[in-house]
């Protein structure tokens, strides 16, 4: 009920606003958007090029999968709303950072860093923060190295800079966030009986797959070792 409350007042604007204005702000909307996957799509390119180019070099690939989205319009909605910012193509440029979402899924710790450093270093990219969650743990046991980038996306009246969130983690860390979030937004944690306890063993698992991860670096590092020598 709060919930339908809630989204009536939201999307009062909607039925506030004039047929014209409302179909000129979709169609703005809509390309900024389209701008967005574009942006998307610079970012993706760059990653499996570098990747192509791992696995004939050293014929392994650093990256397992890529994920991809564009935040939906309700969650742009929200979030505008909850910095107190107003809805307009500028305030979504410029006040939020995550519309454009790339999840990069690499096999190794050190994949992730070797990744990250490749692309940072590409002269069109510019790195606008990084938080390493992965040095830096959060007290959850939530790890990954997160980067905001900007890419120039060449449109037919020229370029234009665009955000993308870029989310770098393991297949352990992905498991572990994947299900973390599940199991946090099906319920609000907090609302549940015991939930000290469920988070202590989520946090657990997390140290428990960290320990994994590094485990398995170290496997990688003798079977290197040992390649080298052969
Ligand atoms: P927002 O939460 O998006 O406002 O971002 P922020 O600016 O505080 O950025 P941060 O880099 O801390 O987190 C961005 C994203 O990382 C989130 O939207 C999630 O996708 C992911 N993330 C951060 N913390 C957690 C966590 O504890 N669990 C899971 N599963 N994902 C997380
Ligand atoms: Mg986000």
């Amino acid at each position: 009920m709060k919930e339908q409350e809630e989204n009536k007042s939201e999307f009062q604007f909607l039925k506030d606003a004039d047929p014209e204005t409302l179909f000129e702000n979709s169609r703005a909307f809509q390309n900024l958007m389209m701008m967005y996957n574009c942006a998307i799509r610079e970012i993706k390119t760059k990653l499996e090029v570098l990747d192509d180019e791992f696995s004939i070099r050293y014929k392994r690939n650093p990256i397992s999968s890529i994920k991809s989205r564009v935040k939906k319009p309700v969650s742009i909605y929200r979030k505008l709303k909850k910095n107190g910012l107003e809805i307009s193509e500028e305030n979504i440029l410029n006040g939020i950072h995550d519309v454009a979402g790339v999840r990069v899924i690499c096999s190794f710790i050190d994949d992730i860093y070797t990744v990250a450093g490749l692309l940072a270093n590409q002269d069109d990219i510019t790195v606008l923060r990084v938080k390493d969650y992965i040095k830096n743990p959060k007290s959850n046991g939530y790890r990954s190295y997160h980067m905001i980038v900007e890419v120039p996306v060449f449109f037919s009246k020229g370029k234009t800079p665009m955000k993308v969130e870029i989310q770098i983690r393991t297949i352990a860390m992905d498991f572990w966030a994947s299900l973390e979030h599940q199991l946090r937004y099906k319920k609000d944690i907090e609302d549940v009986e015991g939930h000290e306890e469920i988070s202590r063993k989520l946090f657990e698992c997390a140290q428990t797959i960290a320990h994994t991860d590094q485990e398995m670096q170290e496997i990688k590092r003798m079977i290197g070792e040992f390649n080298d020598l052969s």
